[in-house]
């Protein structure tokens, strides 16, 4: 087996170790999934299962069952609300692929290569209210609203991304303003769902909704630094897509943030220049000012930031989970 095979393997048999106290409730989970992604049109049913398959790692819906055992019980508001949270968040990375033009998620074709644009935008259009059309079948609408508050958010992150590319004078606060939007905003409002429905206080759905941003911010900036040097056959997506849109993430704020006035120009000049010579050109400033470390570093903050609003929690299985998540988020190969 090849190293890399062996890393990924590793990483998901992690995955699921990690997933146990919850295994039963992802199954119902992964059930409500089925029932939700489907069409009664040939063309359409292939999409969206398709879609499915894209699913990954089910994170936010493991954050919200997690969150919910942790604080209290589980009920069956908690199953539809981790199916409604990863159906939304299949819709934005199918959206995502669009503007990153990748070709490959999950290790299959995206459904902008393997279809088309417009193909893609109108499947994440569909799951994103098939989702919003099941959150509505709860009681009460509070889940509708905090969904439709984060999503916004969440757009607008994206929308505030587009509109820095090809800034490489971006702050490192304002882009990290940016990642907790478009990232961490979904894995916070999975926690905060998970908690409140489990009859959690107000002070706790705080506390357990900073756990999920902290931890979403953390998972973004180790997924930019896999996005420079990580390698596409365990992460199973395109790679280098950031530079590619002209995107600037951590590490290379950090390498502009340090650089030497007289080699600026040069260094912008690459990272607005053709793509080999580019990654030939950053890779030796990364190295020069420990640029990778410094995000990894960075990451490792969020994560123990994370780690913190968990102080209160009994130390039982769901919680012990929480924490070793925030380990996982940033080492994972995946
Ligand atoms: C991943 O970024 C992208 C996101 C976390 C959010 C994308 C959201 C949208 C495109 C808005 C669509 C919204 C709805 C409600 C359908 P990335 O490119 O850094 O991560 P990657 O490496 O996994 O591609
Ligand atoms: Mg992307």
């Amino acid at each position: 087996m090849s190293p890399v095979i062996r890393n990924l393997s590793n990483a998901k048999s992690r995955l699921k170790d990690l997933y146990n106290p919850i295994a039963a409730e992802m199954g119902e989970v992964e059930a409500v999934l089925r029932g939700q992604m489907r069409s009664d049109y040939a063309f359409v049913d292939e999409l969206v299962r398709y879609g499915c398959h894209l699913g990954g790692k089910r994170l936010r819906p493991a954050l919200l069952l997690l969150m919910g055992k942790a604080v209290g019980e589980l009920d069956s508001a908690h199953i539809t609300l981790g199916a409604v949270v990863e159906m939304i968040h299949a819709a934005t990375l199918i959206h995502d692929d669009v503007l990153d033009e990748a070709t490959t998620r999950r290790h299959l074709a995206t459904v902008n290569s393997r279809w088309d644009n417009e193909a893609s935008i109108l499947l994440g259009d569909f799951l994103f209210s098939r989702a919003l059309c099941l959150a509505s079948t709860l009681d009460n609408t509070y889940a509708c609203r905090v969904i439709g508050e984060s999503t916004s958010v969440l757009c607008e992150g994206e929308l505030r991304q587009k509109g820095t590319r090809g800034d490489f004078g971006l702050s490192e606060d304002d882009y990290l303003s940016i990642i907790e939007a478009k990232t961490a905003e979904l894995c916070g409002c999975s926690c905060k769902l998970g908690a409140h429905f489990a009859g959690a206080s107000e002070a706790t759905e705080d506390l357990m909704e900073a756990y999920g941003r902290n931890l979403g911010t953390a998972f973004q900036i180790a997924d930019d630094v896999l996005d420079v040097v990580g390698d596409e056959a365990a992460t199973g997506k395109s790679l280098g897509t950031d530079l590619d849109k002209q995107k600037p993430t951590l590490p290379v704020i950090r390498v502009l943030e340090l650089v030497e006035e007289s080699e600026r120009e040069r260094l912008q000049q690459a990272l607005e220049g053709e793509s080999e010579l580019r990654h030939e050109i950053l890779a030796e400033y990364l190295d020069r000012y420990d640029a990778i470390s410094y995000a990894r570093e960075k990451a490792a903050a969020y994560a123990d930031r994370a780690r913190e609003q968990l102080v209160d929690l009994p130390p039982d299985a769901p919680v012990e989970t929480l924490r070793l998540l925030t380990d996982f988020v940033i080492t994972r190969c995946i």
